[in-house]
């Protein structure tokens, strides 16, 4: 029996193309899928990219609970207008450690993905109390409670753990001092030992108190860290010199 015969078998019964079918669709699905799921697959690391910081990844869980992301996309596309107004288009590299990442596809407000740096930690608080004190037209809510709330620390190491399991690089150490590191950043170097904090994350780890409430580690504290992160960690200034322009 050659191999045209037992074709035509396959083709003159449907029941048997149809599982050869789903097989043969299904055994190409997982070549192409499973390793997407893989980030080094696809993602190329970018220099500069590193896992939030305790205080930084507290924010982003204020950020994800108070629903900032359906007024607020964080990702730049590379169309010329969007990169006039925010600036670089974001790299997969720079969202590669948010679990959730934080896309979005809805802008009732700005996008958000280059927002670390652009305005003073004063203006953000300023802005996070009554938008319209800034911005009169504005719609956005107030968040004036974020200053009174305490930021929830002593589970962090919780979280650092977790992200752990889902492949971002913190290590054991990392994960021992997430509280410390949190209150150290919160505090500033004035009134902080913030050099194991750097030696962790960084020399250029903003550590600072935010909020300008000395006495508590605020909500406030956590969620301006994380804004004022966003979109710096890559140096495009200098990636360009190397470069030559683009
Ligand atoms: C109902 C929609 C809405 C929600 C929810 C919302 N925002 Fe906004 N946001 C806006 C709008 C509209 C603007 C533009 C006007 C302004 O600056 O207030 C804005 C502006 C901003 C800006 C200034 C951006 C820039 O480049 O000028 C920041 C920062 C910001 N929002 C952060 C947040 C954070 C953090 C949260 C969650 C705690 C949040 N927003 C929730 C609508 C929203």
């Amino acid at each position: 029996m050659s191999f045209l015969d037992k074709h035509d078998k396959l083709e003159k019964n449907s029941a048997l193309l149809l599982i050869f079918m789903t097989l043969a669709v299904l055994v190409g699905g997982l070549v192409e899928i499973v390793p997407l799921f893989r980030m080094e697959t696809v993602i190329e690391p970018v220099d500069g990219v590193r896992p939030y910081t305790p205080l930084e990844l507290a924010g982003q869980n204020i950020y994800i609970r108070e629903g900032c992301y359906n007024c607020h996309s964080q990702m730049i596309r590379p169309l010329r207008d969007e990169v006039v107004r925010y600036g670089h288009y974001s790299l997969a590299a720079e969202s590669m450690y948010d679990h959730p990442f934080q896309w979005g596809s809805k802008r009732t407000g700005p996008d958000l993905a280059r927002v670390g740096g652009k305005y003073s930690d004063e203006w953000h608080v300023t802005h996070l109390v009554e938008p319209r004190d800034l911005v009169p037209e504005s719609i956005m809510p107030s968040y004036g409670f974020l200053l009174k709330r305490g930021a929830k620390l002593h589970d962090l190491d919780d979280h650092l753990r977790t992200l752990q399991i889902l492949g971002v690089p913190y290590t054991d150490e990392m994960i021992e001092n997430a509280q410390k590191d949190a209150v150290a950043q919160a505090t500033g170097e004035e009134r902080a030992d913030i050099s194991g904090l750097q030696a962790r994350y960084g020399q250029s780890v903003n550590a600072r108190d935010f909020d300008n409430q000395p006495h508590m580690v605020s909500e406030m504290d956590a969620l301006v860290a994380y804004l004022q992160v966003l979109g710096t960690m890559v140096d495009f200034e200098s990636a360009k010199a190397v470069e030559g322009g683009e």
